[in-house]
C-alpha cells in the first residue's frame, strides 16, 4: 500500500493530502466509521445491523430524521414514499421517450434535474419543505431511472404501483415481472447497505453543492454524476464485467468459475490490472456491508456457486496484494442473480443512496458554511496576452 502524506501548514495555509486522505472536513451525525475505527455506524446502529434487519422505510427514517420510526411514524413515511412514487410529472414520461440510449445514469441526471425545474423553482428552507421533497426524490429517483432504461429497451415501461412495498415495486419495474418475496427483500437489503456512507465522493459532492446554498435536486444531480464513476458506484458494473469475461474463459478452458478464477486475477495484476469491487478508501481489513450481501447472495439463484467464487476471488486478492472485497463485488452478483441488466447497477445504487444525499444536503444546509478550498496555484506567472499572429 501507498504511504499517506501528511498535513503541513505553510504560511496561513494548511496543505492536505491529494484525494483529501485521512482529512476530516466536518462532523456529521449521519453516518461514518465509529471513532474506535471498528464499525460503519447509520445513526448509531452498525450498517450490518440496520443492512440485514430494515426495510427500506425504516432505513430511510432512521437516515433523514435519526431515529427507527414507531408504528405512526412508519405508517406516515410509507404512504408518502408510495403516494409520490405514483406521482412523477407526467411531461416527464414524454421527455424521457425523446432522448438518446446511453448509460442510464444520465437519465438520472437529467432526470433529477428535470424534477428540480418542476418543483424547486423557489427553494425555501424550512425543515418540513425539505424533508418532503426528500421523500419525494427517493420515491421518484427509481422511477425515472426504470422508466428511461425500459423505453430505450423494450419501447414500454411499466408503471409504478403505489399499492405496493417500495422496494419490490422498484425491482418490478427494472425486471418487469413480479420478484419473489425473498429476490424483494436481497434487493431491499442492497439499497439499504448502499443508503449512506460518512463523507464518500458523492455524498461529499452533494454537500458542496447544497453549500451554495442551491436546491436539493439540483444538489442530488451532481451526486449522481459523482457515483457514475467507475472508482465509486460504477465498480458494481466492472465487477460483473470482469466476472463474465473470466466465465467466458473458464468456459473455453472446460473448467468451473471457481477454479479459474484466480489464474485470471493473477493475469490481470500481473499486467498491473485493478480488480472492481476490492479495495475501499475506508475499509483496509474488510467491509462489513459484504457480509449481509453474502447472506443474500447464498439465498438466490445458483448461490452455492456464487458463493464459491466469490470466496475464492476474496482469497487470491488478500493473499496477493492484502485487499478486502468490498460491497460492490457482491450486490454485482446479487443483481445478476436477479436478472438486473447490467447497466442498471449503478442506477440502483443511487436508488438507495438518494436518502442519504438528501439527508447530508439537509444537514449542510441548516448549518451551513460554504465549502470553498483554496488552491496551490504552480504555474507560470507574467505572461502578457500577444494578438494572434504574434503567438507561433
Ligand atoms: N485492484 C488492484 N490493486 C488495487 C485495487 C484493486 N481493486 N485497489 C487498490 N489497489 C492498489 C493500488 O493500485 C495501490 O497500489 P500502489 O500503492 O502500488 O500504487 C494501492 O492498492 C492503494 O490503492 P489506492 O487506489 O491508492 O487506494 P484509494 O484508497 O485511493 O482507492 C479505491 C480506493 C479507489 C476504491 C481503489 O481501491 C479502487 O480503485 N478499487 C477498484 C474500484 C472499486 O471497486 N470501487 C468501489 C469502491 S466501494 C464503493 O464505491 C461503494
Amino acid at each position: 500500500m501507498s504511504q499517506q502524506p501528511e498535513c503541513r501548514v505553510e504560511g496561513n495555509y494548511i496543505v492536505v493530502p491529494k484525494g483529501l486522505v485521512n482529512v476530516i472536513v466536518d462532523e456529521t451525525k449521519i453516518s461514518g466509521v465509529d471513532p474506535k475505527g471498528e464499525a460503519t455506524i447509520y445513526r448509531g446502529y452498525t450498517i450490518e445491523d440496520i443492512g440485514e434487519h430494515a426495510s427500506f422505510y425504516e432505513a430511510a427514517h432512521l437516515i433523514l430524521f435519526g431515529r427507527l420510526p414507531c408504528d405512526e411514524e412508519l405508517k406516515e413515511i410509507r404512504s408518502k414514499i408510495d403516494k409520490y412514487r405514483g406521482q412523477i410529472p407526467e411531461k416527464l414520461f414524454d421527455a424521457m421517450k425523446h432522448v438518446p440510449v446511453t448509460h442510464p445514469m444520465f437519465y438520472g441526471i437529467y432526470g433529477t434535474a428535470l424534477l428540480g425545474q418542476y418543483y424547486a423553482p423557489e427553494w425555501r428552507f424550512d425543515e418540513d419543505f425539505l424533508y418532503d421533497h426528500a421523500l419525494r426524490l427517493a420515491a421518484q429517483l427509481p422511477v425515472i431511472f426504470t422508466t428511461g432504461w425500459n423505453l430505450a429497451h423494450h419501447g414500454t415501461f411499466l408503471r409504478p404501483d403505489p399499492s405496493r412495498d417500495h422496494a419490490w415495486d422498484v425491482l418490478r419495474m427494472i425486471i418487469m415481472r413480479e420478484p419473489s418475496d425473498i429476490e424483494a427483500r436481497a434487493f431491499e437489503s442492497t439499497l439499504v447497505l448502499y443508503m449512506d456512507h460518512g463523507f464518500n465522493a458523492s455524498t461529499f459532492t452533494t454537500r458542496v453543492i447544497g453549500s451554495t446554498l442551491s436546491d436539493l435536486y439540483s444538489a442530488v444531480a451532481g451526486g449522481i454524476a459523482a457515483l457514475k464513476g467507475p472508482l465509486h458506484g460504477g465498480a458494481n458494473e466492472k465487477a460483473m464485467e470482469m466476472f463474465l469475461d473470466a466465465m467466458k474463459k473458464a468456459e473455453e478452458k472446460g473448467v468451473p468459475l471457481y477454479d479459474y478464477i484466480e489464474e485470471y486475477i493473477k493475469e490481470k495484476l500481473a499486467r498491473k490490472e485493478k480488480i472492481m469491487g476490492f479495495g475501499h478508501r475506508i475499509y483496509k481489513l474488510h467491509d462489513p456491508r459484504t457480509d449481509v450481501a453474502a447472506k443474500f447472495v447464498a439465498k438466490l439463484k445458483d448461490g452455492e456457486f456464487w458463493m464459491k467464487v466469490l470466496k475464492k476471488a476474496e482469497e487470491v486478492m488478500w493473499r496477493e496484494k492484502k485487499i478486502p472485497a468490498n460491497i460492490d463485488l457482491y450486490t454485482a452478483v446479487l443483481y445478476y442473480q436477479l436478472g438486473i441488466p447490467i447497466p442498471m447497477y449503478t442506477p440502483i445504487f443511487a436508488m438507495g443512496r438518494v436518502v442519504g444525499w438528501s439527508a447530508h444536503y439537509i444537514e449542510q444546509v441548516l448549518n451551513n458554511k460554504l465549502i470553498r478550498p483554496t488552491e496551490k496555484y504552480v504555474g507560470p506567472t507574467g505572461l502578457k496576452y500577444q494578438p494572434i499572429e504574434e503567438r507561433c
